[in-house]
């Protein structure tokens, strides 16, 4: 083992490692860390996933994952056994759902249901210590609320004696993981102890590539860290959603310039500055209900985050009436969709804006047809008849005289007048990623968050 407990701890020999959820961030984590050089263990309670992985198959799309997975060799297996992962690792990081429950605090469920099962595990292993680090987002005060208590009932020992205890919650983004991993901005590590700390810095030390900031902190902190830093995101969001909104309405105005321009502001940065469609995803919309909860719950209102969640709320109506306003003017009551993921690289499709839309032209009896280049699997589970699915890029323009650019694909760029089949095609560009001059006359170009001099009145 490379740590003994306060004592040395070797710079020479990794950790190994057992990543406990192998979904859509813990499959591409534990490929990561074998990928660096790591023994890895990964274990899930599906089977189907275990036996994939040993297969050096991927279960889930990530730009990346398949190619860095055939290169793991004998450094990654998978297994059900959580007595295999106490066994034959030191450390075990747990990347499990936490969805919305109630509320809106997160649950912890599966996250229990994990650490009861490694704690049973512990009781049995000889080895006097394991550290034991929750990556999966969980309400603040869960930890020492509930959950070291648990895993020192199952276990039968003593925090920071028997087992160690950090709380490195995850800030990669879906369709960008690896990256997101390898070369995060920061590493945030909530403690139990300096040693459990000292453990978990040195194997983010040893794992990313860009030599990141680590910020240690208690557990309270780093949970309440990763639970602000998501909300300020959605903020940031919303906030240029606002303004696209405002300079549709200007003559003249572009969200586009404006959030360039303010972006190179050192107080505001330009990420996440982008004017648009709502945010979705698994985990932003989740994340501000746990903030209005947590509030809630020490006897305060949340009026800014609540705010946040009326405006990503409006941006979906604004852009459902923007597109029935052109459906009215139609020849035929039909729209293609382009992208029913909620963010390109990626097949999620949860709480995504055109989802959204798409349920909204149903409801009003309009006809839908959708390509996507990853979700369209997921699109047809959840919408099965109800809509139409085309195979191309190309079929999908042409399958109808009104045309929404929902998710921002890069393929779909290449959308130019050979693509048009109706006269006139209404194109609605909800990210302006279009080159209106390429699209011929046929095209009315409609890019949300410009002013009237581009919006037909
Ligand atoms: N998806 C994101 O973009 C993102 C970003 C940052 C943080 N997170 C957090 O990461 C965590 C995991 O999210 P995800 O999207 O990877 O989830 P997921 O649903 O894609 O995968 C979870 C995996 O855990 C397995 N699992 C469930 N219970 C288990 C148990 N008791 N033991 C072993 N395996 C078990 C499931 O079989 C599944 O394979 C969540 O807390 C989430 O909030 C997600």
């Amino acid at each position: 083992m490379a740590w003994k407990r306060g004592g040395f701890m070797s710079i020479w020999k990794k950790d190994a490692i057992s990543v406990i959820g192998l979904g859509k961030l813990g499959q591409p984590l534990a490929v990561c860390f074998a990928s660096k050089g790591f023994k890895t263990v990964g274990v899930d309670i599906d089977e189907t996933v275990v036996d994939a992985i040993n297969r050096k198959q991927a279960t889930v799309l990530e730009l990346g994952l398949q190619e860095l997975l055939d290169t793991t060799g004998n450094n990654l297996r998978a297994t059900t056994s959580f007595h295999e992962a106490i066994a034959s690792t030191d450390t075990s990081i747990i990347l499990v759902p936490t969805p919305s429950e109630g509320e809106g605090n997160f649950s912890s469920k599966y996250v229990e249901e994990a650490l009861y099962s490694l704690g049973k595990a512990l009781a049995f292993s000889k080895k006097s210590y394991h550290l034991v680090i929750i990556s999966s987002t969980v309400s603040p005060g869960t930890i020492e609320g509930r959950l070291i208590k648990l895993l020192e009932e199952t276990s039968g020992r003593r925090l920071n004696e028997g087992f160690g205890l950090c709380y490195c919650p995850e800030t990669v983004a879906l369709g960008n993981t690896i990256e997101g991993f390898l070369r995060p901005d920061m590493v945030m590590i909530g403690e139990s102890s300096p040693e459990a700390g000292e453990q978990a810095e040195t194997i983010y030390k040893q794992f990313c590539e860009n030599n990141p900031p680590i910020i240690r902190m208690s557990l309270i902190n780093a949970e309440l860290a990763k639970l602000a830093l998501n909300c300020y995101v959605t903020i940031k969001i919303s906030f240029a959603n606002s303004l696209a909104n405002l300079c549709e309405r200007l003559l003249g105005a572009d969200v586009d310039v404006v959030t360039q321009a303010i972006g190179m502001d050192r107080r505001i940065g330009p990420h996440y500055l982008k004017g648009g469609l709502s945010y979705g995803g698994t985990c932003f919309p989740r994340d501000t209900r746990a903030y209005i909860a947590l509030a809630k719950s020490v006897g305060l209102k949340a009026d800014l985050i609540e705010a946040v969640e009326r405006v990503n709320s409006w941006q979906d109506t604004h852009l459902l009436e923007i597109v029935l306003k052109e459906v009215e003017r139609a020849p035929r009551r039909v729209v293609s969709v382009l992208g029913t993921a909620f963010k390109p690289n990626t097949p999620v499709i949860v709480n995504s804006p055109s989802i959204k839309l798409i349920r909204g032209l149903l409801d009003a009896g309009v006809d839908v047809t959708v390509y996507d280049p990853l979700a369209l699997p997921n699109t047809k589970r959840l919408f099965g008849q109800r809509i139409s699915y085309a195979e191309s890029l190309l079929t999908c323009v042409q399958s109808a005289p009104v045309c929404v650019v929902a998710t921002p694909w890069p393929e779909f760029r290449q959308i130019d007048e050979t693509h048009i089949h109706w006269n006139p095609t209404i194109v609605i560009d909800c990210w302006r990623i279009l080159d209106p001059e390429k699209l011929g006359v046929r095209v009315h170009y409609i890019p949300l968050g410009r002013g009237p001099q581009t919006i037909r009145q």
